[in-house]
């Protein structure tokens, strides 16, 4: 973990305000949005556990386009547009699931290997021109940051290992690609995608939205060592031993070998355009991000445990599952507030204070982004 941490008030840059009506309503920007930031930076789709054996996918929308992430017989995630290469049907309706070796459009059977490359077209043999080996499906680029799944449907997407340079080795203590799921919620809250990030980024509000957390967790003692660019966050103290939870103590094994100080934080980075991660000792947090108008926003939300903390008799996941599920909801309430009074004719800019200086390096981030 980089060293240089700094007070949230300290990177406050004076005269920062909220966003412009325009950017949290209008469905010209939500739009422009879709192209010039989800079709074009790495998105987060799903975490490795979800595809651990070959044939396992999942179905996931990025910029309207409907993409099969799938395990393939070579261990490799491949990213395949759920468009067939015969006459474009959508080939796969189900959520998730196992491919039995192969991907079959149900219009006329064509079948495609895991990898994408076409095994059979029935009936196509000797057609002039038709040249099987030449045809697979086609494919977004994919790359996986610490068991996260990351795909891109840009034509020329910056390279994942220099996109995600900064975070490299980070986070390796907390083993999250070995980690495995116990619950999983998946929340549509009436807001705008951009007041979910804001809200993620400041634990301003904390003491009068999340009075059970600000008693864990100081509100005001948030440190950043990342407080400028596509990846923010840094950390909040817990009592050491403890974690944010009902009970307030431990509810699983630790993610891994962490020292003191580790274990007597709570970590909460943001991964610029979908991704809200956060790692206590003894579980890991991870919000996605889904946009689905201005006004509406799907967040899926996974509850990750170390592998071997399960079956064990001292594994209780609802502990801070209940907890988080609450805290959850609180700030899913305030952000559908947010989004009503922002629609409003009275509503302009107002200031962000100290404390929001995160929430504000978000916006510059989002504003450079529309401008690429
Ligand atoms: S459209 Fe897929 S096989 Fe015909
Ligand atoms: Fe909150």
């Amino acid at each position: 973990m980089a060293a240089e941490f700094r007070n949230t008030a300290d990177t406050y840059t004076a005269g920062a305000r909220t966003l412009p009506q325009r950017y949290l309503t209008s469905p010209e920007i939500f739009a422009a949005e879709q192209q010039r930031i989800f079709a074009a930076r790495w998105v987060c789709a799903a975490h490795v556990h979800e595809l651990a054996e070959p044939g396992a996918f999942v179905l996931r929308e990025v910029a309207g386009e409907s993409l099969i992430l799938v395990r393939g017989a070579d261990g490799g995630v491949h990213c395949h547009y759920n468009v067939c290469r015969h006459r474009g049907s959508r080939m796969c309706e189900r959520e998730s699931g196992r491919f039995t070796g192969a991907i079959r459009c149900p219009y006329h059977s064509w079948t495609y290997e895991l990898d994408g490359r076409l095994r059979a077209a029935p009936h196509m043999d000797g057609v002039p021109g038709f040249d099987h080996a030449g045809i697979a499906l086609r494919s977004a680029q994919v790359g996986i940051w610490e068991g996260l799944v990351f795909v891109n449907v840009g034509r020329e997407p910056t390279p994942f290992e220099s996109a995600f340079a900064p975070l490299l080795g980070k986070f390796a203590r907390w083993n999250l690609p070995l980690l495995r799921a116990a619950r999983r919620i998946d929340y549509d809250v009436a807001a705008n995608w951009k007041l979910l990030f804001e809200n993620f980024s400041e634990c301003y509000h904390c003491p009068g939205v999340h009075p059970a957390l600000a008693k864990l967790t100081p509100y005001n003692k948030a440190e950043n060592d990342l407080s400028e660019g596509p990846f923010l966050g840094g950390f909040m103290p817990i009592r050491s031993g403890g974690s944010i939870t009902t009970s307030g103590n431990a509810c699983a094994l630790p993610l891994g070998a962490l020292d003191a100080e580790e274990q007597g934080r709570v970590y909460y980075y943001s991964n610029f355009p979908n991704l809200l991660l956060s790692l206590h000792p003894d579980y890991a947090m991870v919000h996605t991000l889904w946009p689905r108008a201005p006004a509406q926003t799907t967040v899926r939300c996974e509850w990750l445990f170390h592998p071997d903390a399960f079956g064990r008799a001292d594994f209780r996941p609802d502990d801070a599952v209940g907890f988080c599920d609450v805290t959850n909801r609180q700030d899913w309430h305030v952000c559908e507030l947010n989004q009503q009074g922002v629609a409003s004719r009275a509503y302009e800019p107002g200031p962000y204070s100290p404390r929001e200086s995160i929430a504000a390096a978000f916006d510059r981030e989002y504003l450079r982004a529309m401008c690429d």
